[in-house]
């Protein structure tokens, strides 16, 4: 099983922090924040890692994570999105490099206080297939927000304004090698964007999707919010914890 690490985009959102830098690479507490999402690879037993970066001082991040020895990497792949077309469009770029394997796909931004150990064993003894990990959260409007019937998941509604549970899909999503011919069947979303909601309700379709609830806390920090919050959570607990 390999990791991708979508860390591309142009962090828009967090202007004027992201005019000259790479949202990934503002601080969260005392570490940046890219660095968060490779530990929880790392930590979940995963050594192949890709990189897709984007934007604002690309270059800085092979500066920064050199071949990863400080996460106990022997290589760190890399890559780079132009624009930002959205989650999907930046995993597109993780074709050549999953050469048909399982992946763990993580978003730059997404930090928890524990780990997915238990997770990804149970989807490398999955046949086939997506798995996803969901969190309750007091703001499901921000989030892939799970739709439950008998207690499966018939849908995934992106940012919906009236949630129809109070679960965030968060953004670890781990795939078959068939996510790539989903993704391109893929149309923009009204904000312009591959959404990788979209890939994941394709799975729901074929009834191929299983899902976990995530332990410890989670938190994205793509927002000037979540971001303080997220540093100030690291400093409270510390972050992928065993
Ligand atoms: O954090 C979990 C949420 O992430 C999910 O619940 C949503 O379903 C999912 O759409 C996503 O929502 P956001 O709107 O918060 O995603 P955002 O555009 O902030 O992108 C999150 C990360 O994905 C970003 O830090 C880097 C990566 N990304 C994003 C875009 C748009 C890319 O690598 N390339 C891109 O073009």
């Amino acid at each position: 099983m390999k990791g991708v690490v979508l860390a591309g985009g142009l962090g828009t959102r967090m202007y004027p922090l992201t005019k000259v830098t790479n949202k990934h690479l503002l601080p969260i507490y005392n570490m940046p924040m890219i660095y968060y999402p490779i530990q929880t690879l790392v930590n979940a037993g995963i050594d192949e890692i890709l990189i897709v970066t984007g934007g604002n001082s690309a270059g800085d991040f092979l500066r920064l994570l050199g071949n990863g020895k400080e996460f106990g990497l022997r290589h760190i792949n890399y890559t780079y999105q132009e624009g930002e077309g959205g989650i999907a469009a930046a995993l597109s770029l993780a074709e050549y490099f999953s050469d048909n394997d399982k992946l763990v796909v993580i978003l730059g931004d997404n930090v928890i206080e524990r780990n997915i150990c238990s997770a990804v064993e149970s989807f490398r003894a999955q046949k086939d297939g997506a798995r996803i990990l969901l969190k309750e959260v007091p703001d499901p409007q921000r989030f892939g927000v799970p739709v439950f019937a008998d207690e499966k998941i018939v849908r995934i509604d992106e940012k919906p304004s009236a949630p129809a549970s109070n679960y965030a899909v968060i953004g670890i999503y781990m795939y078959d090698h068939r996510v790539f011919d989903f993704i391109k069947t893929l149309k923009p979303s009204e904000r312009g964007e591959l959404e990788i909601t979209d890939v994941n309700n394709f799975y729901i379709r074929e009834g191929k999707i299983a899902w976990d609830i995530l332990e410890g806390w989670w938190t994205d920090a793509g927002t000037f919010d979540s971001l303080q919050y997220a540093s100030n959570m690291v400093a409270k607990t510390g972050a992928n914890k065993l």
